[in-house]
């Protein structure tokens, strides 16, 4: 049989562009140049530019190879033990000791498998979609998420460009104005991409006012204990809604960016519901879908967390290991703008100083995102967030001279 475009089932596929930050990944990759730098993706780098195993994943995985590796099916909700200790550690010993009947939890494909469970169980449950409130800007997977499930998303203001700060006041005005039983998507930490996060009194003033208006809290936590290197502070906003305001809450976990677990898609979904009948029937819903979906988690990054978890000298290990990923990734924060005041690049660039976490939002032009990338070699998502881990000892100065030099000229042929 002949086969022509027009016969084909998927005739009208669209051709959809590549996504931006896999792309420039991509492009990085094939770029030749030595002196090459990439602060686009969002993963960890050490020192020496090279990927991390970190100090508890790589003790984790010899237990677990001396254990014997058997390659079974894992239950269709994950591996018990990980999904135990990972909503115990979201939520502290305490909270979930108080919560635990009225929670439903299932292993998901790292933080964007969360993000779709939680998606798709709150649309098997409700007879109209509610719509998603998304922060602009943000994570690009959430909208990509939420509208291939058909929700309608919304963008609210976050971040004021003019004063490169949390813009709390739209983002007041959206939660007293959207719909009763609206979802809004809200980064526990670190958020993605600005590194602005709301204050532990502003969280309190959010959290009121959802509780209020009965909007629901969708918690993408996806860098707890990598934001400042301490667990318990960067779990603040999501404990605070689960216990202090017993709001129903999903919250997102991600295991990638904060054990270095990048490739093995280790994340669960935590839901904190009201009663226990709800939580055993919405467990019973999330095992349904799973099913359906990928019929069981991968098993071997859920282990590697799982042992680290459950082993108090490996925990501890593993807050160091945060620790060491943060501070290096504050100390570069402050390297950069130290050599960007040297080299008189023009512009203020405390921003970057107020920043937290991986990220840092430096503000610049499209254009000059991509004569950095052309010129250069430097690479960064097309909106200047820059990946802060990509930058070590050996090309920091370099980044910050190349910012300075391109700033400078512009500068210079506007004041013509
Ligand atoms: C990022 O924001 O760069 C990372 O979370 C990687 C990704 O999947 O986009």
């Amino acid at each position: 049989m002949q086969m022509n475009g027009s016969s084909s089932v998927f005739a009208t596929a669209p051709n959809i562009p590549a996504d931006a930050i896999f792309a420039l990944t991509a492009e990085y990759v094939a770029d030749e140049f030595p002196d090459k730098v990439n602060l686009g993706q969002g993963a960890y780098r050490d020192e020496t530019g090279q990927p991390w195993v970190t100090t508890s994943v790589a003790r984790s995985r010899e237990i677990i190879t001396t254990q014997g590796l058997l390659h079974e099916y894992l239950p269709i909700l994950g591996l018990p033990e990980f999904r135990h200790r990972a909503a115990e550690l979201a939520l502290g010993r305490e909270i979930h000791a108080a919560r635990q009947s009225q929670l439903a939890t299932c292993q998901t494909l790292s933080g964007t498998g969360a993000l779709h469970l939680a998606g798709q169980i709150i649309k098997s449950c409700q007879s109209s979609l509610p719509k998603v409130y998304i922060p602009e800007p943000t994570w690009s997977n959430h909208h990509l998420i939420f509208s291939t499930l058909g929700y309608q998303c919304h963008e609210f203001q976050y971040y004021d460009p003019s004063t490169r700060a949390l813009d709390f006041s739209s983002y007041l005005f959206m939660l007293n104005s959207v719909d009763p039983g609206s979802i809004v998507i809200l980064h526990a930490c670190a958020h993605n991409p600005t590194g602005l996060d709301p204050t532990p009194q502003q969280w309190k003033e959010i959290g009121g006012i959802m509780k209020r208006r009965q909007l629901f809290p969708l918690f993408d936590a996806a860098y707890l204990g990598f934001n400042s290197g301490d667990f318990e502070q960067d779990a603040f906003a999501l404990r605070y809604f689960i216990h202090d305001l017993e709001m129903e809450s999903a919250v997102c976990l991600s295991f990638a960016k904060n054990m270095g677990l990048y490739g093995e898609r280790v994340g669960c979904l935590v839901l904190a519901t009201s009663t226990a009948v709800v939580a055993r029937n919405s467990q019973s819903v999330l095992e349904s879908i799973q099913r359906s979906e990928i019929s069981n988690p991968p098993a071997f990054g859920a282990r590697v967390a799982a042992t680290i978890l459950g082993d108090n000298d490996l925990r501890k290990l593993w807050f160091q290991d945060m620790k060491t990923m943060s501070s290096r990734i504050q100390s570069m924060r402050r390297l950069l703008y130290d050599y960007l005041v040297k080299h008189n690049t023009p512009g203020n660039w405390n921003h970057i100083l107020e920043q937290s976490g991986m990220f840092g939002f430096l503000g610049l032009a499209p254009e000059i995102v991509v004569e950095l990338k052309d010129k250069y070699h430097i690479y960064m998502a097309a909106n200047s967030r820059i990946s802060i881990a990509g930058l070590n000892a050996g090309n920091v100065e370099y980044v910050a001279r190349s910012i300075a030099t391109v700033l400078t000229r512009e500068q210079n042929d506007s004041h013509r």
